[in-house]
């Protein structure tokens, strides 16, 4: 690192290295440290006023900033939560000398909005990761994708990559690419076949796509707000990023709150916060029965079970939950969990590249037989075989798809059990019916085969 504290502190001057301090909001933010402060996005020249330009780095064998991010236990912000320090190696250690580095601003979760208000709010945060990730893994090629109906979001991040250009910061010109917007279409190695030339399908893996990315080349593909920290940490090093979180789960993520909150939308919390804590952000919720944490491929908690959590990987995954992609759903009474399930699973239905069994069977046959518990009749024999199919398919895909459908069916089947037995045997609730949907299922028209280019 730049900094001279560490520096110090490693010859042994006898003092504590200071931690560097980043800005910060009133809540600790940090993304979010200058909309807090100024209450507008931020442009160039606000930006650099705050952070100054990139830092340099000086290299003896591996780039510092691969062992900052490991020091600083980063972990990726886009729904797996990997150890970000393992994928900046694998793809700096490969034999290929073109590498790519994939910034994954897709946001194809209809409940988030994490990615695209931190691409407003603070994208030159998102800039600067890319290319210090970039000059980390030694790439040569750098992409930013945004899904294909954002025009506006696209258009407003070339005109930022051209005015960096113009001053001379950037050291590689960063391309904005659109690639449709479909639900899979944003899974890692779909990116990297679109911006190859091929369709924007998910492939097998292995090959990971820090072997075999864009092009053949080792790519490392991250998500914008993990580049966004990448970025912090570059400048003010793991302890400071440490400094927030919890030893297991450092430093502040982006939540999206939705549903029964008076204020909905993207706050910066600390992992270790209590679950209670980073929905009273939104406000006092009203009468809520349930959360869906971690978004469509998440998991449905009653909401006493779910205020006593701590929001965190380790802290859910007690519940059998996990942060995800980074969205908290508060269900209130007056809404069915099981209409709710059953809409998304209509819709993650229609999502899919039908290219794998259970996308093509098992999940267009779940997401029928749970509209039939939510909304018609339903026998014991449905809803034995409605619990077979959704155990069949995890596993069985080129790619979590499925997997992540069956996560949402199987905790609102648990969650949700009283209303099943209600539902078995007097027929779809008054709610089900007539309460309007909570969560977002974009009703799309069938994805053609021309539709994945
Ligand atoms: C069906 C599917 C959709 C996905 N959509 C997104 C997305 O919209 N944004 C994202 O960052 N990651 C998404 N992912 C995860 C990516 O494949 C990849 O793991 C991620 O971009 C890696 O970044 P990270 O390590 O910084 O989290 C998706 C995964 C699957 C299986
Ligand atoms: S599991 Fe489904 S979404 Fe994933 S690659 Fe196969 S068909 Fe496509």
């Amino acid at each position: 690192m730049t900094t001279d504290t560490h520096a110090a502190g490693r010859r042994g001057y006898g003092r504590r290295p200071r931690v560097p301090r980043g800005p910060e909001g009133p809540n600790g933010e940090r993304l979010f440290a200058g909309w807090m402060a100024t209450g507008r996005a931020a442009d160039l020249p606000e930006h650099l006023a705050r952070y100054g330009g990139l830092p340099s780095f000086a290299e003896h064998g591996e780039h510092p900033l691969i062992e900052a991010a490991a020091r600083a236990g980063l972990t990726g912000r886009g729904g797996a939560a990997f150890p970000t320090a393992t994928k900046l190696r694998a793809v700096a250690r490969a034999k290929r000398p073109e590498r790519v580095v994939v910034a994954n601003g897709m946001e194809s979760e209809p409940a988030a909005a994490k990615d695209k208000a931190l691409l407003r709010l603070a994208p030159h945060l998102v800039l600067d990761g890319i290319l210090l990730a970039a000059e980390a893994v030694g790439a040569t090629e750098a992409y930013l994708c945004i899904a294909d109906d954002r025009v506006a979001l696209a258009r407003a991040l070339r005109e930022m990559v051209a005015e960096r250009n113009y001053h001379g910061l950037d050291h590689i010109e960063i391309q904005v690419r659109t690639p449709p917007h479909h639900y899979v279409s944003s899974e890692a190695s779909a990116l990297v076949n679109w911006l190859g030339g091929g369709e924007a399908k998910p492939a097998t893996t292995p090959p990971r796509t820090a072997e075999r990315g864009v092009a053949g080349l080792p790519t490392l593909v991250d998500n914008v707000e993990t580049l966004a920290h990448l970025a912090l940490i570059a400048r003010y090093g793991p302890d400071w990023f440490r400094s927030r979180g919890t030893a297991e789960s450092p430093g502040s993520t982006l939540v999206t709150l939705a549903g029964a909150v008076p204020a909905p939308g993207v706050y910066e919390v600390a992992y270790g916060t209590p679950l209670r804590e980073v929905v009273s952000l939104g406000g006092a919720p009203r009468d809520v029965q349930a959360v869906l944490v971690g978004g469509y491929f998440g998991t449905w908690l009653p909401a006493g079970q779910a205020a006593a959590l701590e929001y965190s990987g380790p802290g859910l995954a007690v519940a059998g939950a996990n942060p995800g992609a980074g969205v908290l759903a508060l269900l209130p009474s007056t809404s069915c969990g099981l209409a709710e399930t059953a809409r998304v699973l209509e819709y993650l239905a229609g999502q899919s590249a039908r290219q794998c069994g259970p996308c093509r069977f098992g999940l267009p046959a779940t997401a029928e037989d749970f509209a039939q518990l939510a909304f018609g009749r339903c026998d014991r024999a449905a809803r034995e075989r409605l619990e077979r199919h959704v155990a069949l398919l995890p596993g069985r895909g080129a790619c979590k798809h499925p997997d992540g459908a069956a996560r949402l069916a199987a905790s609102a089947l648990h969650t949700f059990a009283h209303e099943v037995r209600r539902h078995l045997s007097a027929g779809p609730c008054p709610a089900a019916l007539q309460a309007p949907p909570l969560l977002p299922a974009p009703a799309a028209a069938p994805i053609g085969e021309g539709d994945w280019r």
